[in-house]
């Protein structure tokens, strides 16, 4: 007979669920179908709302008129030229799934050339559950006082206080405006672990997010000087042609019913351990 205790070995494996998703821009034909038909056949969507400015220069609004594909690439666009008191418009798409706990997440990309703004491949529940790559693209060779230049990898703080985030910035080993490279997030239990195309960069084992999340693509400005600077003064527009993601989803509504039967099964156990 099962013990109790090897019923609940047994729960990791009731819970995960495996998920592989792999799309090539290129292969969008946009004779019949929209971008979001295409992406949704991904389980990907097109984010469509507003960020409050808090504290920033500008709000930023997630346009779904700013994402598109063209030419073999997903566009994620900052529209140029916002006016003070106005919300830039800026680009995001996400998974469907928001349950995701631990994964790798592969996006092939070429970053603008246009300053001003910050494209961001990240998992995210909130803002202490999270890991980043970022790419500011006013800080590719140049710093300032807040940041230096290259590539930006981060593990948001878990308590919270963001002085206290794990973070890095990486001298970028090739130009990543003139050319597709690989950024990689391999997120785990232990570790996020960062690639720029086959080659191992970072690795983070403290403020590793624990929370099951979403994975998004985004590029934006809220016109801050310690991270964005901009907004841009021109269409500042990220191309990615690839998107490889491969990751375990983590459903709390099953982990809730698998803990309730759990305790139903060991009810029924002690209750046949009296009677027979
Ligand atoms: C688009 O839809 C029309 C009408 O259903 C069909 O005749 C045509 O072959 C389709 N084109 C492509 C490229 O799938
Ligand atoms: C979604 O995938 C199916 C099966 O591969 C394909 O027939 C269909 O055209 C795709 N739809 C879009 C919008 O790409
Ligand atoms: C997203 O998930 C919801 C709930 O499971 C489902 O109804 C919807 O069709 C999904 N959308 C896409 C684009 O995958
Ligand atoms: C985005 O939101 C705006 C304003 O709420 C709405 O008019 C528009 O239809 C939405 N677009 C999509 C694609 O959901
Ligand atoms: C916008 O505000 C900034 C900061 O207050 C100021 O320097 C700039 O001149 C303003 N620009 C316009 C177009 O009003
Ligand atoms: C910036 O990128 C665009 C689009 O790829 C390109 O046409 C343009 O020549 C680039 N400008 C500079 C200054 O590198
Ligand atoms: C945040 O962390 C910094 C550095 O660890 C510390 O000096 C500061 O007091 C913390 N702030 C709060 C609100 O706990
Ligand atoms: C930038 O950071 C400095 C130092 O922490 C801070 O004093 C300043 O208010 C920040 N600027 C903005 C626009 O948030």
């Amino acid at each position: 007979m099962l013990t109790p205790i090897a019923l609940l070995a047994l729960v990791p494996l009731v819970n995960a669920k495996s998920k592989t998703i792999s799309v090539d821009f290129s292969s969008y034909d946009p004779t019949n179908h929209t971008v979001e038909e295409f992406l949704a056949n991904y389980s990907l969507i097109i984010n469509n709302y507003t960020v409050d400015s808090s504290g920033d220069p500008f709000s930023r609004t997630y346009t779904a008129s700013n994402v598109d594909i063209s030419d073999g690439y997903l566009t994620l666009k900052v529209s140029g030229g916002t006016q003070n008191g106005s919300s830039v418009p800026s680009a995001a798409i996400q998974t469907n799934d928001t349950n995701i706990r631990y994964g790798t997440f592969k996006t092939t990309a070429i970053a603008s050339n246009v300053s001003g703004v910050c494209h961001g491949f990240f998992t995210y529940e909130n803002d202490c559950q999270e890991s980043d790559i970022e790419i500011l693209t006013s800080h590719f060779t140049t710093g300032n006082a807040r940041i230096n230049p290259g590539l930006q990898l981060t593990n948001q703080a878990t308590n919270c206080n963001s002085s206290d985030n794990t973070r890095d910035a990486i001298p970028y080993p090739q130009d990543p405006t003139t050319a597709e490279h690989e950024y990689t997030l391999e997120w785990s239990k232990k570790a996020s672990k960062f690639y720029f195309d086959d080659a191992l960069i970072a690795t983070m084992d403290t403020n590793v997010p624990s929370a099951p999340s979403s994975f998004l693509w985004n590029s934006w400005s809220s016109g801050n000087p310690n991270w964005t600077s901009g907004p841009p003064t021109q269409d500042s527009i990220l191309r990615i042609s690839k998107i490889d993601i491969n990751y375990k989803t983590s459903s709390a509504q099953h982990s809730a019913n698998t803990v309730f039967s759990f305790v139903a099964l060991a009810t029924l156990l002690s209750w046949a351990s009296t009677f027979l």
